[in-house]
């Protein structure tokens, strides 16, 4: 395996086993990556995925690990670079949505650790340790930092102040860590999807539906996975390089202010 290291990108795609990710792990298949999945279990939807990269002609690797557990990242990182070459591409996709969809008066500090750990604080160490390694050497391929954060990182909603809080904080996030490698070949961008149609909004979907058809969303339709896996290989591409820090809505013009 390690021979092959190097002749293809490789790209690591976190939360990879469904809905948004696995779009985005398709598109980076289809452009000629090899594909590192990670998430939490690997069951059924986990296999399907890994065929679905295969059958796009790409090596695949899934590491299960919960990204809220810091101890589990640098084996999960030495693995993947075992099994496929150093990372080109790191795309932090995992998230979960409130763990209680409710009163801000009512949310209990449990549950907002719960999301802060997987959203914000996982995903900030998780980066950490993988541009530590992609620094510790030169790369063959355009290299990027992609982390999907969320229209909830600047659109206030009361009723899941916890994942908007998460999304907001890694939006900060991301804009430290392009200042920290502007001087680097890492690009760092932030994708904000709308209203995306997965198992995550799969329960509000009647909800989603309504507003949508009363006028929510501007382009009057539902966001798709593959929205936003072409997005990403187009920003990972090396072409938006000194676009370094840009945020790039994928909404339909949802976040943009009207009257
Ligand atoms: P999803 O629930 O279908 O996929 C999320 C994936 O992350 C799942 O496979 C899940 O198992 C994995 N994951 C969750 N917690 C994890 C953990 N602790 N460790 C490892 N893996 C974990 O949701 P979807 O919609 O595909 O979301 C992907 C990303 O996009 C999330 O960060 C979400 O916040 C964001 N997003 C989604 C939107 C939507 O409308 N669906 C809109 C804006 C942002």
């Amino acid at each position: 395996m390690t021979a092959e290291a190097g002749k293809r990108p490789v790209t690591l795609v976190t939360g990879g086993r469904r809905g948004i990710g696995l779009a985005i792990a398709e598109a980076f298949a289809a452009a000629g990556h090899d594909v590192a999945l990670t998430d939490i279990v690997r069951d059924d939807a986990a296999d399907a995925a890994i065929a679905r990269i295969e059958a796009l002609g790409a090596r695949a690797h899934f590491v299960a690990f919960d990204l809220a557990d810091l101890s589990a990242h640098e084996t999960a990182l030495a693995e993947i670079e075992a099994a496929l070459g150093p990372v080109d591409i790191l795309v932090n996709n995992a998230g979960i949505g409130a763990v209680v969809r409710g009163d801000l008066l009512e949310l209990l500090p449990e549950n907002f650790d719960t999301v802060l750990a997987v959203n914000l604080r996982g995903t900030l160490f998780f980066t950490q340790a993988a541009v530590k390694r992609m620094l510790a050497r030169r790369g063959l391929h355009p290299r990027a930092i992609l982390t999907v954060s969320s229209v909830s990182a600047a659109l206030a909603s009361p009723e899941r102040t916890d994942y908007c809080v998460s999304k907001a904080g890694l939006a900060m996030f991301v804009q430290n860590l392009a200042l920290r490698l502007a001087d680097t070949d890492i690009g760092v961008f932030e994708l904000r999807p709308g209203i995306i149609r997965t198992d995550m909004t799969v329960k509000v979907s009647e909800k989603y539906d309504r507003l949508i058809a009363d006028g929510l969303v501007p382009a009057g339709r539902w966001g798709e996975g593959a929205d936003i896996g072409r997005a990403a290989v187009a920003l990972a591409s090396g072409a938006f390089g000194f676009a370094t820090g840009t945020v790039v809505n994928l909404d339909g013009g949802l976040a943009i202010p009207r009257l």
